[in-house]
C-alpha cells in the first residue's frame, strides 16, 4: 500500500489547518504541516494517529525552506511513501486602502502570498520529479489564491496589494503547469470567496460570512487529493457567490 506524502502550508489554523485533518483522516496522505505557530502544529499532529509530521518553517526563509525539504526526504524514505505534492495555503492579509499600503506593506505581502511558494515549489522540484513507478498516477500543487486575484471579479477597497499577489500566485500556478508538467505534476490554482477564519475577521471585524473553513479544508483536500485529473494549468474561482 502506497501512502502519499504531502506538504500542507499554513496548517496552524484556518483553512490550512482544516485541509491537512481532511487529507491525513478521509484520503489517507501523510500531511507535513507547516508553519511558525509550533505548538498549533503539534496540538493538530496529535489529534492524528501519527498521519502527521509537525515541521516549523517561515516560509519567507531560505535555511527553513530547505529544513522542510529535509524532513519530507525523510518522511518519503520510509517504506512505501510517495511524494504528492503541496498545498500552498500559507497566506497574508494587511487590509489598508490603496494610499495607506506602504513598501513594507507590500513586500511583506509578496514574500509570504508569492516569493514563498514559488522558492518552496523550487527547492522540491527534484523530489516532484522522481518517478513514482507504473500506474501511480501524478503529483499535484494547489494554490490557494483569492476572488481578489481572479480576473474580472469585482475589487474590494482595502484589498489591493493582497490581490495583485493571489493574481500572482494564479499565474505562478499556470506557469508551473507548464515547466513541470513533463515529470508528471499537475498545477491548479483555486481563486477562494470568504471564508468565516482569522485572517477574515481580522481584516473584516464585525462582518460574517457562511462559509466556515471546516467546509472549504474539505474541499480543497478533495480537490488536491481526488478530483484533480482533468484539471492542470487551471484558475478556478471556489465562491459561492460573486462576490466571494
Ligand atoms: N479566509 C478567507 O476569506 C480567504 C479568502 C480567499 C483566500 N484565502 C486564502 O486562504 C489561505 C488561508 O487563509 P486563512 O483565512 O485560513 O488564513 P489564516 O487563518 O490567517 O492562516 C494563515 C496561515 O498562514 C500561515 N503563515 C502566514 N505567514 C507565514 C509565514 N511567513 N511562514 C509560514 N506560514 C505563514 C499562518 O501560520 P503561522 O502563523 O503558524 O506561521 C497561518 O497558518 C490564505 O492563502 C488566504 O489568502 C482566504
Amino acid at each position: 500500500m502506497i501512502t502519499r506524502v504531502s506538504i500542507v502550508t499554513g496548517a496552524s489554523r484556518g483553512i490550512g489547518m482544516f485541509t491537512a485533518k481532511a487529507l491525513a483522516g478521509v484520503f489517507g496522505h501523510h500531511v507535513i504541516v507547516t508553519g511558525r505557530q509550533v505548538a498549533k502544529l503539534e496540538a493538530l499532529a496529535n489529534t492524528t494517529d501519527g498521519a502527521m509530521t509537525v515541521a516549523p518553517a517561515d516560509l519567507t526563509s531560505e535555511e527553513d525552506r530547505n529544513e522542510l525539504y529535509r524532513i519530507a526526504q525523510q518522511c518519503c524514505n520510509s517504506e512505501g511513501h510517495h511524494f504528492f505534492g503541496i498545498v500552498h495555503n500559507a497566506g497574508l492579509l494587511v487590509a489598508k486602502p490603496f494610499d495607506e499600503l506602504d513598501e513594507q506593506d507590500w513586500t511583506k505581502m509578496w514574500e509570504v502570498n508569492v516569493l514563498g511558494p514559488a522558492m518552496l515549489t523550487k527547492t522540491f522540484t527534484k523530489m516532484l520529479g522522481d518517478s513514482l513507478g507504473d500506474g501511480y498516477g501524478k503529483k499535484h500543487l494547489v494554490a490557494i489564491s483569492s476572488m481578489g486575484g481572479f480576473q474580472g471579479s469585482k475589487k474590494f477597497p482595502s484589498l489591493s496589494a493582497y490581490s495583485a499577489t493571489k493574481a500572482a500566485i494564479a499565474s505562478l500556478a499556470e506557469c508551473w503547469a507548464e515547466e513541470l508538467g513533463s515529470v508528471g505534476v499537475h498545477s491548479n490554482a483555486l481563486c477562494l470567496g470568504a471564508v468565516q477564519t482569522d485572517m477574515f475577521g481580522e481584516a473584516f471585524p464585525g462582518l460574517t460570512v457562511d462559509i466556515q473553513p471546516e467546509q472549504m479544508g474539505h474541499w480543497i483536500a478533495n480537490f488536491f487529493s481526488e478530483q484533480y485529473t482533468f484539471f492542470n494549468g487551471k484558475v478556478l474561482p471556489v465562491a459561492g457567490h460573486d462576490p466571494g
